[in-house]
């Protein structure tokens, strides 16, 4: 078993992507969430499968009392120091149906990293009054380290990364796969589709993240599409290669849309720009999606985005039966139920009370 509180940080540090994924599901399950290297295409699907179980036992009123009681003895803290809307809300949403209660940090001007005090002690300080953490952080890499600091401590709280630096955005991963295997539930799968990625690759994490979970899947080809500048990076490319995925990088979005069973749109990441500016410098005009895009998309493709949006999908598409952005956005809180409940071992006590009712 690959334990955290076996290997030093120096060590763990030096793994591969790939080698780091089991020290944090030491038995199977999920104990922190960090990395999408982590999920096997078996933990996706239980995850599928309890986040459904969860979303219709919460359909009644007997059923919400019965989730409020499965972590109603513990306490979750959310540490997030960029900017959140959405993820925040669904992760304080998930929390609640689980009847946790909440504690946040958001703003670290008024907190004691502003007096100077390392990250480090302020994640100790959250496990000493939180049974969990869920962070998010510009720092790549944070969480991971912060999982391994307190599984070598007294207090080994479950971290969560709700977002580190660029590099990843494994919840977001998770619940896009789900929003996949919910839209071609009676299409075959996730099995065989062609999905595209569009806009600033370079610098989303939620594309890293969910290029890496797509190589569970059988045939599934990737494809990129970018202006040259923001085209994704060598690293994603040598992980695909070396996984036998077929992938091709592109900057033709409307030669792409024909062929696409997915389209996962994302913004451009200026707040990554090392000039202020840079990026408004770089002609997207043709990287988006509007009414006379629509025209040129297979009817049984479905449209994704992590969200927020600028220009990149016209207001008008919302209408679209295939824009399924907002229903993904909601599936993000059943993702984030199921994982806390797994976090702490409750996913049976969940499933079996789905059997008993139907759910
Ligand atoms: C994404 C993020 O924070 O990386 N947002 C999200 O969590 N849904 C995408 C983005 O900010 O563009």
């Amino acid at each position: 078993m690959s334990l955290l509180s076996d290997i030093s940080w120096d060590d763990f540090e030096g793994l591969a992507l790939l080698e780091k994924g089991p020290f944090f599901c030491p038995d199977g399950r999920e104990a922190h969430v960090i990395l999408a290297q982590q999920f096997t295409r078996e933990r996706l699907d239980s995850l599928g499968e309890l986040a459904t179980c969860i979303r219709r036992i919460s359909k009644t009123h007997d059923g919400m009392d019965f989730l409020q009681g499965v972590l109603s003895h513990k306490r979750a803290m959310l540490y997030f120091s960029q900017p959140s809307t959405r993820t925040f809300l669904s992760f304080c949403a998930a929390c609640e149906i689980l009847g946790m209660k909440l504690g946040e940090v958001r703003d670290t001007s008024m907190s004691s990293e502003f007096k100077g005090e390392s990250q480090e002690d302020s994640v100790r300080s959250f496990s000493s009054y939180f049974d969990l953490i869920v962070m998010r952080s510009k720092i790549g890499g944070l969480a991971e380290r912060m999982a391994w600091m307190l599984s070598n401590s007294e207090r080994t709280v479950p971290i969560i990364n709700a977002g580190s630096g660029k590099d990843q955005h494994p919840t977001q991963a998770v619940l896009d796969i789900y929003t996949l295997q919910r839209s071609f539930e009676k299409t075959g799968g996730i099995d065989g589709k062609r999905i595209v990625f569009v806009g600033d690759l370079l610098r989303g994490r939620t594309v890293r993240s969910l290029s890496f979970l797509l190589t569970q899947y059988r045939d599934v080809e990737q494809v990129f599409v970018a202006p040259d500048q923001l085209q994704i990076g060598e690293d994603i490319q040598q992980m695909l290669s070396a996984a036998g995925v077929k992938f091709s990088l592109s900057d033709d979005l409307r030669g792409e849309l024909p062929n696409a069973d997915a389209i996962y749109m994302t913004r451009i990441q200026d707040e990554w720009d090392e000039k202020g500016g840079d990026s408004a410098k770089i002609d997207i005009s043709s990287f988006s999606l509007g009414l006379d895009e629509l025209e040129l998309m297979k009817q049984a493709a479905v449209i994704m985005h992590p969200l927020p949006r600028r220009t990149e999908i016209a207001p008008e598409v919302d209408h679209d039966s295939r824009a399924v952005y907002w229903r993904q956005m909601r599936n993000g809180m059943w993702v984030r139920a199921a994982m806390s409940a797994t976090i702490f071992g409750k996913q049976d006590m969940v499933l079996e009370y789905g059997e008993m009712h139907g759910a």
